[in-house]
Parts: C-alpha cells; structure tokens; sequence
C-alpha cells in the first residue's frame, strides 16, 4: 500500500500545468464507440479510471493505443455489448457506458453499481430516460439488460440535472429517430465538451452549457481528433493548496471560469489571486480569514468536487466558515481525519461548521475519498510536522502524481510503498 508523506509549513512556489479533466475524458471515450471511427484524444491524464475505461473498451472489442496522454480508439468493430461485474466495480462512474453501448448495439448488460464512498449511487435518472427513449429494461440477477426497441426522439425532463444522466441521455439519444431535448440538463463545462466531441463525429447536438439541450438522432461516422478540457478540479485543488501552504503559485492551462465560485471564495478569504489568459495566479503571504457560507450547487454554483479542499484551507482560516453539501449526502467523512490534525469541525446533517484554528499539526491520517484524500493533503501542506496519508489509492483515482505536482511546487511531499 502507497502512503503519501507530506511535511508542512513550507510556502509554496512555482508553476503547475493542469491535466485534461478526469470526468471529461470518462464520457468521450465511452462515446468513442457510437461512430465505429477511429478517435483520436489528446490530453488525456494518466489515471486509474482512465485505464479502467480503456479495459471496457478493448473487453467490447474497440482497439485502444495510448501514447503518452493521447488515446487512440478504433471503435470501427464493437463484438458485445456487456460490462462484466469486475469492470464496472473498477470504475465508479462506467455507468456511462451504458448510453452508448445502447446507441451502438441496440441492447446493453451491464452489472448494476452498487454504492461508493459518497453514499448509494442511483442510476434512476438515467434508466426512467432511458425508457422514455425506447429502451426496454429489465434486472436479472443483479445485471441490467437492456434492449432498444423502436427508438424515438422526444422531451426528458430531469427532476435533478445530473451530470451522468445528462451525459447518457445525449449518447442514446443519437441512435434515436427525431428529435430529443433534454429540459433541466446539468450544465457543467464536461458536458459542453462531450458536446464539442460529438458534433466532431458529426452528431447533431446544440445547448449544452445550458439547461436544455436538443439531439437530433441519426448516426455519426466521422473519425474524430479532440483535445480534452482541462481539470477544473486539480486546478481548484492546487489554489487551495497554494491557499493553505501560502507562497506564490501560478495554475496554468487551466479556464478560469469553470472555477470562478472557488476564487471568488479564496478571495474572499484574503488570498491575491490574478487571472490572466488561461493563468491563474494566487498569492497568500498571511493567514487567510474565513469565507461566506459555501453551498455545494449543481454547476454553475460551487462544485462539490472542491468542497473537502475549500474546508481544509477553512481549518486554519480566522473565524468560522459554514459549508453545506447539497449534492451528496455522505460527503464529510474527511472531516474526522482533519479533525486528527487538530481541526475544530461540528457536522450536522449536511451542514459543517468549521472554527479555524491557528495552526493544524502533522499525524497519521486516511483518505475517505478522492476528493476528501485531496483535502488531507491539502491540509497537510499548511500544517505542523509531517502528515502520513494512507489509502492514498482514492487519491491517484483523480490526480495524476501529486507528489510530484506538490514537489514541483517546493513542497516536501514523497510517495512510500
Ligand atoms: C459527476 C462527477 C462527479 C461530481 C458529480 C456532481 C463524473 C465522472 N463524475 O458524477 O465527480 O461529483 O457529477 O457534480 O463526471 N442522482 C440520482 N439519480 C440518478 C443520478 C443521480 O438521484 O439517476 C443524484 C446522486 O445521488 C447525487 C446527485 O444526483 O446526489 C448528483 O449526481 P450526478 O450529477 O449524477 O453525479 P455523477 O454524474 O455521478
């Protein structure tokens, strides 16, 4: 097991390149598969669940080359249309296969997700569209089989804008015949780029960015070549890195607007943060003071995604910050291990008051999650004495080598087996 050991109270100086985005690059190669062309993407980070989903690719009989961060997908034979059960527990989010297969083979298998670490995971958005669409589904022992009937085009309307579902809705939705709209879709920037994606391959697909979006059916052939957006979370990630080391650090390669509620945040907080072109950079020389209550949002409000870093850089900040995680219910379980390095947190419910303390101090802690690992560290670069991160496992699933990222930046942070 990997542990990550991190010595803090060193500011932090240098520039960063962002990676491509983690859940950009999940939807576009599951997308791969619906113009049986050749795609090439590049940008595309070095991850577990990138791996993961090139294994479903190759398993359903696409041709996959990778070369340093570009993938190349022949998808021009696909042999099956199921995703074994060890597959689909490898990656969390390979429920997004399930639109495409659809839309390439006209039926799907895929074994049902269970829960994770954030809590259960339902898929009810998507299956109830999926229906909708013309796809008939059924639960046999555990899989969920799918078979598309007579697919027509017509309004979905999403209690919730889910990002998954939205993103599915818009890859069946290019198999059906006519039009489909999709009404309250979520509008993250990832689903503007599946949409960059897909009009490559020559699908017809406008809105997204907005809360409706509108797909007209029909099959796309073109070979494809696609740069994948860049991480608004890492980039977020290393601002708040930056937030509680301190120094001066610039973020590069990255949309400043995709993360706009975080810097508007750490501003707040007293941080100097400048943007310029597709550069960020942040100053902080003192103690930052505590920030307006922050509210986890569908985007374009703040990303749950950046909530556990934002409340590490919180524990140390003069004052009280409230934090209330609107989008998923089990997403506190960082705070007990901030809590080991001396942070002052109360959780009720979805609410999290967070008392900051003058200084956090070094100990032996254990990454809950991606998001809540990243916090850990995040913390441990601003703390007293060295931090030992363990499961650091949840970590690699969404930043490419962060100790080596943090070590570029001055700070003293090293990977141990
Ligand atoms: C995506 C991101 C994830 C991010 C999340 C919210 C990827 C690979 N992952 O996850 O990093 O944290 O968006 O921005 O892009 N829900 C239902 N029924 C459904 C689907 C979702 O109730 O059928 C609920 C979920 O339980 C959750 C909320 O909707 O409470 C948000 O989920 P969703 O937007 O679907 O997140 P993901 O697409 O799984």
């Amino acid at each position: 097991m990997s542990i990550l050991k991190i010595t803090g109270g060193k500011p932090l100086s240098g520039s960063i390149r962002i990676n491509g985005a983690k859940n950009s690059v999940l939807p576009i190669l599951a997308a791969t598969l619906i113009n049986g062309g050749v795609n090439v993407l590049h940008n595309c980070p070095d991850l577990k669940d990138v791996t993961s989903a090139i294994k479903i690719l190759e398993h359903l009989g696409c041709k996959v080359k990778r070369e340093g961060k570009t993938i190349t997908v022949d998808s021009s034979v696909v042999s099956r249309c199921d995703v074994p059960d060890s597959l689909m527990r490898e990656m969390r989010s390979s429920v997004i296969f399930l639109g495409p297969i659809i839309a390439r083979c006209g039926c799907a298998v895929l074994h049902t997700p269970g829960g994770c670490e954030l809590g259960p995971r339902p898929i009810d958005l998507h299956l109830s569209a999926l229906e909708k669409l013309g796809v008939s589904i059924e639960n046999e022992g555990g899989n969920i089989v799918c078979k598309a009937g007579d697919m027509k085009g017509r309004d979905i309307i999403l209690s919730f804008p889910s990002v998954g579902a939205t993103e599915n809705i818009m890859l069946a939705a290019i198999a059906c015949r006519g039009a489909t709209r999709i009404i309250n879709a979520a509008r993250e920037p990832e689903i503007e780029d599946l949409q960059q994606f897909l009009k490559k391959t020559g699908a017809s697909v406008n809105g997204a960015g907005g809360s409706e979006i509108s797909i007209i059916g029909g099959r796309a052939y073109f070979d494809t070549e696609h740069r994948v957006m860049p991480d608004r979370i890492e980039a977020a990630t290393y601002l708040c890195a930056a937030a509680a080391a301190g120094g001066d650090v610039t973020v590069e390669d990255c949309e400043s607007e995709h993360i706009g509620t975080v810097i508007e945040r750490l501003t707040e907080g007293g941080a100097d943060i400048k943007v310029s072109g597709r550069s960020v950079r942040i100053k902080v020389s003192d103690r930052l003071k505590s920030m307006p209550p922050v509210r986890t949002m569908p985007y374009p409000g703040f990303p749950t995604d950046c909530q556990s870093q934002l409340m590490a850089v919180a524990c140390t900040a003069k004052g009280t910050t409230v934090f209330t995680e609107n989008i998923f219910e089990n997403r506190y379980r960082h705070t007990g291990q901030l809590e080991r390095m001396g942070a002052d947190i109360k959780v009720s419910g979805r609410v999290a008051v967070v008392e900051g303390v003058e200084r956090l101090k070094g100990a032996v802690v254990t990454a809950t999650d991606l998001r809540g690992g990243a916090a850990l560290a995040v913390a441990a670069l601003g703390a007293e004495g060295c931090t030992v991160i363990e499961d650091i496992y949840h970590i690699d699933r969404g930043y490419e080598k962060m100790e080596q990222s943090l070590a570029s930046l001055g700070a003293d942070a090293v990977r141990e087996e």
